[in-house]
């Protein structure tokens, strides 16, 4: 069944993604929903996501955590706290654990490294980490540790924008992409993605960006829709930035869906998250829909509770009070619902295993 799939080259993509005809769109749906279960099946994947620090020193004008946003105060979560979340995550059925953080070059790779080999003792889960740009001799190292998987989205592959809104640390410039074939080389499962609606984003370079997840062979596809925040300083100049109507890409969260069913379709074995951005949008409902759209992952969110209102890269991000138990039990119901499975084990990229 697999070799009759011919996924939808860039002028396709295109028209999928400005599209204003309603069958169509639905003809988008079922091809990418049948995509994933042909490719991937039905079990959705859950990964227990740890906001490990929101210290950051960047200043990426969209993102709620950047250094000079003074509203917030800043955690690190200790290693101990860590650990425990990590034994949770095993507790509640989970096959992975995902460590994020904001870039704070405070933070010691060897502490890093120390906490994934612990938790690869104790433990039979598969480790993702999602710690920005850092040395090249720390993704060594981490991946020496145990690390299995890496994500690093590349928010967008229009140059003059990425640069834009994401201004470099003085004296350097960065690659994403560059960083992304490394940390391939090194032998992580490498995970990217895209933000949707970015001001000055147009649906031409969106284009090219889910036609280079192809190119770029990616496991595993992170994407949601901008979420303006208001301590931040594209949530003001964002108005000016935007292009023409018709050139602009809306942030909404049915281009977001598009984009994931799109992934699927360049990426049809890559693993999928229907990302919390989603779920904050379009409630409970924005997680389904994602997991009816191409998705076949979900991160519930086992960010101990005093940390987790600290880390708002967005507005009301999925300002959920459930604890672990709680989120895990309400996933589990929703992906049975669904008619689906819960995946178990680690959940590996059929991508990755098909190169080896
Ligand atoms: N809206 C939506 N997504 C955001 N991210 C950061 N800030 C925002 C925002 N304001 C996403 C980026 C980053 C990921 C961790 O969160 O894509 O890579």
């Amino acid at each position: 069944m697999t070799h009759t799939h011919t996924p939808p080259d860039r002028q396709a993509i295109l028209r999928w993604l400005v599209s204003d005809d309603p069958q169509e769109v639905a003809a988008l749906w079922r091809l990418a929903d049948l995509t994933r279960q042909c490719f991937v099946g039905d079990p959705v994947h859950l990964r227990g996501l740890v906001e490990v620090s929101n210290r950051c020193e960047r200043n990426c004008l969209y993102c709620g955590i950047r250094a000079d946003n003074r509203q917030l105060q800043r955690y690190l979560m200790l290693s101990d706290e860590i650990l425990a979340c990590a034994h949770k995550a095993v507790q509640v059925g989970f096959g992975t654990l995902v460590l994020q953080a904001g870039e704070d070059s405070a933070i010691e790779g060897q502490w890093v490294a120390d906490i994934v080999r612990q938790v690869k003792e104790e433990t039979d889960l598969a480790i993702t980490l999602s710690l920005g740009e850092r040395p090249d001799q720390d993704y060594q190292l981490w991946h020496a540790a145990g690390a299995d998987r890496y994500l690093l989205r590349f928010e967008t592959g229009n140059r003059e924008l990425f640069d834009r809104i994401h201004p470099p640390l003085a004296g350097q410039s960065c690659d994403r992409l560059s960083i992304l074939a490394r940390l391939r080389e090194i032998g992580y499962e490498v995970g990217s993605g895209v933000m949707v609606g970015i001001p000055g984003q147009s649906y031409d370079s969106l284009a090219d960006d889910i036609d280079r997840f192809r190119t770029l062979d990616l496991d595993m596809i992170g994407v949601g829709p901008y979420i303006p925040h208001p301590d931040t300083p594209l949530a003001s100049i964002g108005n000016r930035w935007a292009l023409p109507p018709g050139e602009q890409v809306v942030n909404s969260v049915e281009m977001g869906y598009r984009v994931i069913a799109l992934a699927r379709l360049v990426c049809p074995q890559a693993n999928i998250p229907s990302t919390t951005a989603f779920a904050t949008l379009d409630g409970p409902v924005g997680r389904e829909l994602g997991l009816q759209r191409g998705a076949n992952i979900v991160m519930p969110n086992l960010t101990p509770q005093k940390y987790r209102r600290m880390y708002e890269i967005y507005p009301a991000k999925a300002a959920s009070t459930e604890d672990a138990e709680q989120s895990c039990a309400a996933a589990l119901r929703q992906i049975r619902a669904l008619g689906r499975t819960v995946g178990t084990g680690r959940g590996d990229s059929p991508n990755l295993q098909k190169s080896i």
